[in-house]
């Protein structure tokens, strides 16, 4: 058995023939693909707006910096998530407010978000974890409640969609991710939608420096003259990337067709080991399969989940860990004064939780390894 990664990107020969066609055209950074990627993203989904960028992280960034919060705005979101999601409140000039996550799909618990609301707070920042929406509905009427706005990290959202509502249609923002491991990968590269139109302008200028103008418009016909209105990012996205994304959006339903038949075949082959508990799915989802995520339980183990994850490496298997929380980093440790304590759902998931490899050029027979040789792993060190 060759060894199996823990994610490997699905780059074709399309994608291949596209990257070259772009490099040939005359014309490599945010331009005419770009364009074309964006309208096709927003009709892909249903969004109003689509706003090609660099990355996730630059999306969240610009949608929050585009809220124009005041100087002890707070925002809050869950601690189960990739450092982003907390760094860019903080580059917004806002405080982020971390909130624990519902045991069963790992995603921020609105009545904890209820609770954390102070007269400070704008906005709250949701992650669709591993791919499963969280509780949008419950979300949204707490933000009517308060005023507040709704940027949703959908980094792993993508195709997902809530009670019938697409992801990247449901609150005021949404940021999707397509780095190399994503479900659609550009390389590096990210996608912001939304359908108010005000914070749109502001996000499409302030992502090329915050000029009137970007590159593409100003050599072709939009004249050498521009004006900066805000001291804005460059966080566009080149032609190259949106070239790759184009092929990769048509196919995104194949994709994650086989994202989900992987997910399907690891609960078939993992539903009776009694020392798992295994992902759920509430029925009111459609769930995108960024990650397929185990958590170990350890009263039933003679054996850490850092032990696991290195004898699953003796064996040719790569795994990881979504997340580290953010209140268990250092820095946000130190800035915002938490605890381990005080997130009890997401510490205890931190020593638990493993990714198992989900990605779509696994064969069937590469899931049922992974699969026999945990299940084997684990009866070995059955307490
Ligand atoms: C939940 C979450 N948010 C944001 C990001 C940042 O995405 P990007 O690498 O595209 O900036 C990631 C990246 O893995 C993520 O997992």
């Amino acid at each position: 058995m060759n060894p199996i990664p823990f994610s490997r990107p699905h780059i074709g020969e399309e994608e291949i023939a596209a990257v070259v066609e772009t490099l040939r055209s005359g014309w490599l950074t945010t331009g005419p693909k770009t364009h074309e990627f964006q309208q096709a993203f927003a009709q892909a989904i249903g969004a109003v707006q689509a706003i090609a960028v660099n990355s996730c992280t630059a999306a969240l960034h610009l949608a929050l910096d585009a809220l124009e919060l005041p100087r002890d705005a707070e925002v809050i979101t869950s601690t189960l998530t990739f450092t982003a999601t907390a760094a860019t409140i903080i580059h917004a000039g806002a405080r982020p407010v971390l909130v624990d996550v519902t045991p069963d799909t790992l995603n921020i618990d609105p009545r904890e978000v209820a609770r954390k609301i102070t007269h400070r707070t704008r906005a709250i920042v949701p992650v669709h974890f591993a791919g499963h929406p969280a509780a949008m509905d419950e979300l949204l009427e707490i933000a009517r409640q308060h005023g507040l706005r709704v940027i949703e990290d959908a980094a792993h959202a993508l195709p997902a969609s809530h009670r019938g509502r697409v992801v990247g249609t449901i609150g005021d923002v949404t940021a999707f991710s397509f780095y190399a491991t994503k479900n659609l990968t550009t390389g590096e590269g990210g996608m912001l939608t939304t359908a108010d139109s005000e914070l749109a302008d502001r996000v499409w200028s302030r992502r090329l420096h915050g000029m009137s103008w970007d590159a593409w418009r100003r050599y072709s016909g939009g004249g050498w003259r521009y004006d900066v209105s805000y001291p804005g990012f460059k966080y566009n996205m080149t032609d190259i990337a949106a070239a790759i994304g184009l092929v990769q959006l048509q196919r995104l339903p194949a994709l994650h067709q086989r994202r989900r038949e992987i997910a399907t075949l690891y609960s078939a082959l993992l539903s009776d080991v009694p020392e798992l508990r295994l992902p759920t799915t509430r029925p009111d989802v459609e769930h995108a399969w960024h990650l397929y995520v185990v958590r170990l339980r350890p009263q039933r183990l003679r054996l850490t989940r850092d032990s696991l994850i290195e004898i699953l490496k003796e064996k040719g298997i790569g795994t990881s860990v979504h997340f580290i929380p953010v209140h268990l980093h250092s820095y946000f440790r130190k800035a915002l004064g938490v605890t381990e304590e005080d997130f009890p759902v997401a510490s205890m998931a931190a020593e638990t939780m493993l990714s198992l490899p989900l990605f779509t050029l696994m064969s069937d027979d590469d899931v049922a390894y992974v699969a026999n040789t945990l299940r084997r792993i684990l009866r070995h060190r059955r307490r």
